[in-house]
């Protein structure tokens, strides 16, 4: 494993290794045990869009392994934001950095940036994809269910990055799958076609309540992504009933957890009470980001 790209440069033995390293991690940091994997080492951590987690996530994280992470917004302050290009970009900061983490929209930036760099580089988010994210929900599955197989996940909502890293990563930790997205928000076609590598195992319907039958974890996200704000009332027409909430809750299996990456919209692709009703899982979830991320870093950075 060079860099965390997308879920689908994995192996099934990467992806248990970082869940089993997030948990060595989780524990080393509850019981105020020192994990110094990256003492000396620095990090750059780029963002071309928001974010409340992912930033707060690497910077603490990085500092708990002992390096150094410097915050770099991709549209205010870095020439990219004023057209330097990303090959250039990469060039410069891997005689810096000892590893890069960058949030942005083209997912071709991001492979720009590792084939450049000449360092790790692991994916924040794009457009495309989530991988971060679903590495903590992995986690999180794992702590609650004890496991994957025989387990059943389902994402309801928009075919976007949460939806085709959650295929990915679910299907490759033993789950199956079904994903409910309206006829003109699918998951991408390449993760479509990664999904019949397992037959019998992922679903697409556009029924929030048929996809749902079964399920030992729901998952949704926002309507309307960061870059597609021109957007909302459109999607808010198209993903109306593209909800969980307790009647599609219901159809679940019983003790089916809920997980939302964050930030939730209340009253859209989640109601308040299951939200409410979930929030253990569901910060718990945001908990892991820490952990999971720092098990990626440990991995590419410090030799775990
Ligand atoms: N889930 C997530 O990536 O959150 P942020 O956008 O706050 O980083
Ligand atoms: N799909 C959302 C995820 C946010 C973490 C977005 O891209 O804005």
């Amino acid at each position: 494993m060079k860099h965390l790209l997308k879920m689908s440069d994995l192996t099934r033995e990467e992806l248990f290794h970082i869940l089993d390293v997030a948990d060595e991690l989780k524990a080393d940091r509850k019981a105020g045990r020192p994990h110094p994997y990256l003492a000396g080492k620095t990090v750059a951590l780029i963002f071309a869009k928001a974010s409340t987690r992912t930033r707060t996530s690497f910077e603490v994280g990085v500092y708990q392994l002992g390096g150094l992470g410097t915050y770099l917004n991709a549209t205010t302050e870095m020439q990219i934001g004023r057209g330097e290009p990303i090959q250039d970009t990469a060039r410069v900061l891997g005689r810096y950095y000892d590893g890069i983490m960058i949030r942005t929209f083209k997912q071709s930036d991001v492979e720009a940036l590792a084939q450049y760099s000449g360092v790790p580089v692991i994916n924040g988010l794009t457009d495309y994809c989530h991988p971060c994210q679903v590495l903590a929900d992995l986690q999180t599955i794992r702590e609650f269910k004890g496991g994957f197989e025989g387990r059943k996940a389902c994402f309801i909502g928009d075919g976007n990055n949460m939806a085709n890293s959650l295929i990915v990563g679910c299907l490759m930790a033993g789950m199956s799958f079904t994903a409910v997205c309206p006829e003109d928000y699918r998951p991408a076609a390449d993760v479509l076609d990664y999904a019949q590598k397992f037959p019998g195992k992922f679903q697409l319907c556009t029924d929030p309540k048929e996809g749902a039958v079964g399920a030992d974890v729901l998952f949704t996200d926002v309507w309307t992504s960061m870059g597609e704000e021109a957007e909302t009332e459109k999607r808010r027409k198209a993903f109306r009933g593209y909800q969980i909430n307790e009647e599609v809750l219901a159809l679940a299996n019983p003790g089916c957890m809920v997980q939302h990456c964050l930030p939730a919209h209340r009253g859209e692709e989640i109601t308040a009470e299951v939200f409410e009703a979930h929030a253990a899982e569901i910060f718990e979830e945001a908990e892991n980001r820490l952990h999971a991320q720092k098990a990626v870093m440990a991995i590419l950075m410090g030799g775990k």
